[in-house]
């Protein structure tokens, strides 16, 4: 049985003060709850030490929302993932759609992010997903399957066991049109049967895979309810306490 996990994907979102707030708020709103699922948070580069003395005695769990692939050196304005473990991030979302568009991450970047994110102890929440004129024009399939491919080349069995897939088509990211979850299920398959194809049925069963694009309240339940989507990568649902816990409390 694989344990749902909910993740909040900040962006470039909240000062220290806000980050104060809102973790404080989360915090006291889920100490009460029953909680069915992991929490994880991924606040900016400047609010994680801050949210991880917050939280860490609670149950919610810290993730950032991106890395480099080296360890240190010339290399204005990254971090690295000996930074992010040092400050208490458990997690890292490596690949988001907003990296690969405005940033222009490849999957090879990803790739190699990815197994640095392995070789230092982070867990990587691994983005993948098709673009409107993609699936429009038939060829969505193809481009998860190379997404995925590339982006997992030369990552071993053992290594799947702590990659989380998300998997964002990108016409759903910060637009309120979220797939249905007809829709969602449907590419969720896809990539576990993906995953099965490159490894095996075991690797397949196990594999997290997390919905993103527009996770509400009000759909959270349907989406996760559905048989392969194992949680959510939520972006503006989780700037409000009140959103993120009820997203939490519908699992
Ligand atoms: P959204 O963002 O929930 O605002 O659509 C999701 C994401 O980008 O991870």
């Amino acid at each position: 049985m694989r344990r749902k996990i909910i993740a909040g994907n900040w962006k470039m979102n909240n000062d220290l003060k806000e980050t104060q707030n809102l973790i404080t708020k989360l915090a006291s709103g889920l100490s009460g709850e029953a909680i069915n699922c992991d929490v994880i948070v991924c606040p900016p580069f400047t609010s994680l030490s801050e949210a991880y003395s917050l939280i860490k005695d609670t149950k919610i769990k810290l993730g950032a929302q991106n890395m480099h692939f080296e360890s240190s050196g010339a290399y204005t304005g990254e971090i690295s993932a000996e930074m992010l473990k040092s400050v208490g991030c458990e997690y890292v979302i490596l690949g988001h759609s907003e990296r690969r568009s405005i940033f222009g991450e490849t999957d090879q970047t990803i790739n190699k992010k990815l197994k640095k994110a392995l070789d230092s102890g982070l867990k990587p929440i691994f983005c993948v997903g098709e673009l409107l004129e993609e699936r429009e024009s038939g060829i969505m399939e193809k481009v998860i399957q190379r997404q995925i491919i590339e982006g997992l080349n030369d990552i071993s069995v053992a290594e799947m066991g702590k990659i989380i897939i998300a998997y964002e088509p990108v016409w759903a990211i910060g637009t309120g049109k979220t797939a249905s979850p007809e829709q969602a299920q449907e590419v969720h398959q896809f990539i576990r049967n993906l995953i099965k194809g490159k490894y095996d049925e075991s690797v397949a069963a196990n594999v997290i895979i997390q919905y993103g694009g527009s996770v509400k309240p009000d759909n959270a339940k349907d989406l996760l309810s559905r048989k392969d989507i194992d949680g959510a990568l939520v972006g503006g649902a989780c700037l409000k306490a009140d959103s993120f816990i009820g997203i939490i409390t519908a699992v």
